[in-house]
């Protein structure tokens, strides 16, 4: 049995897979009316969301399947103190696959050790989103008619920023793409990307700051809002939060074919003046996104009906201990702190639920 956790637990030819399905029903959306029947998805959310749960639910009920769940935590026996692991197995009982946004990072993967069905990351904590990916990457295709030999400029909130940390890892493993950033100093890739995943693969990418300098060379620009819920303090949030603004003005130096991303919603970094520029695809990307869960539903299902084994965990060692107060770890007190060895070449071991660097 299968989960979504992080992008990279899908092969590249996965990922291909999954955008010839989405193209397809985007072709004949009959063909996969009830591919679902009898189906049920539950969404769990302890975060808020527009696009992402209520596009997995039209996804779910144009498969011919239903939806149950809860949209915020105050409703789920979250607020007397249930934990990740026990909601896991309890919606495991009522449903056939799970969909799950949280706060804290790594909760998904703590849901997909104890569930008995399949679980999907809608979103945990400012970790990873690799849904948005799927959305992002068919939009891409779509556009740019490939994955590879592309410049991507990223720009906004590059630390918390989920869905660049995921779409960043999805595109190491196509070829030629070359990779630029563009944030405020405070709020620059976190180390388990940019070492882990640009340096480490050899990607080049350079950062710059302002959007003017590398908008000449840029293929797709991926605009993103600074993620002000996980800010320290609001003063800060509202020191950097007109750092970086699209407006038609900046886009005068941009090809003529780029491509405009934006995984929303947004609040002012995309004026809405751009909107009407043919290179913005940000409501398409919004709606691409429920093809590719459609094409996600289907796959999971289809595999946890071949083969209801969970997958086995990687290797790890639990006499470390995780200090990002953002894990899971750190609030589910009798969870067991794991680290994997993720460079070998410098014994670098990261934490198996958050990913951070072991201190
Ligand atoms: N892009 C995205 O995740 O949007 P929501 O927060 O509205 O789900």
């Amino acid at each position: 049995m299968r989960s979504l956790i992080g992008i990279n637990d899908f092969s590249v030819e996965e990922l291909d897979t999954l955008m010839e399905t989405a193209i397809d029903i985007i072709a004949d959306p009959k063909k996969y009316s009830e591919k679902c029947k009898g189906k049920k998805l539950a969404t769990l959310f302890f975060e808020p969301s527009t696009r992402t749960r209520l596009s997995f639910e039209a996804a779910m009920y144009e498969l011919g399947g239903s939806v149950l769940g809860f949209s915020e935590p105050n409703s789920s026996s979250a607020v007397k103190g249930e934990s990740v692991a026990d909601t896991a197995k309890i919606l495991s009982c009522y449903a056939d696959i799970l969909v799950m946004r949280h706060f804290k990072e790594g909760a998904p993967y703590v849901a997909s050790r104890n569930a008995t069905v399949p679980v999907i990351n809608a979103g945990d904590g400012g970790h990873n989103h690799p849904t948005q990916t799927l959305a992002d990457l068919l939009t891409i295709y779509r556009c740019k008619g490939r994955l590879n030999d592309l410049t991507i400029g990223y720009c906004g909130d590059l630390k918390y920023g989920r869905t660049v940390h995921s779409l960043i890892s999805a595109l190491s493993r196509y070829t030629g793409i070359k990779t630029v950033l563009i944030a405020p100093e405070k709020l620059t890739l976190p180390s388990y990307i940019r070492q882990d995943v640009l340096e480490k693969k050899g990607m080049p990418y350079k950062q710059v700051s302002s959007l003017e300098e590398a908008m000449g060379e840029i293929d797709v620009l991926y605009m993103t809002r600074l993620q002000r819920e996980r800010f320290a303090n609001d003063d800060e949030y509202e020191c950097l939060k007109n750092s970086f603004i699209l407006t038609p003005d900046k886009l005068k130096d941009a090809k003529k074919d780029m491509c405009i991303l934006h995984p929303l919603p947004r609040v002012n970094e995309i004026s809405v003046a751009v909107d009407d520029d043919p290179r913005a695809k940000y409501f398409e990307q919004a709606l691409n996104g429920k093809y590719m869960r459609m094409a996600l539903i289907l796959k999971l299902l289809k595999e946890a009906e071949e083969n209801s084994e969970r997958e086995e965990e990687p290797q790890y060692r639990d006499d470390l201990r995780c200090d990002n107060f953002r894990c899971v770890t750190a609030t589910e007190q009798e969870l067991q702190h794991k680290f994997v060895l993720t460079d070998e070449e410098n014994g670098v071991y990261r934490c198996l639920y958050c990913e951070s660097k072991a201190r």
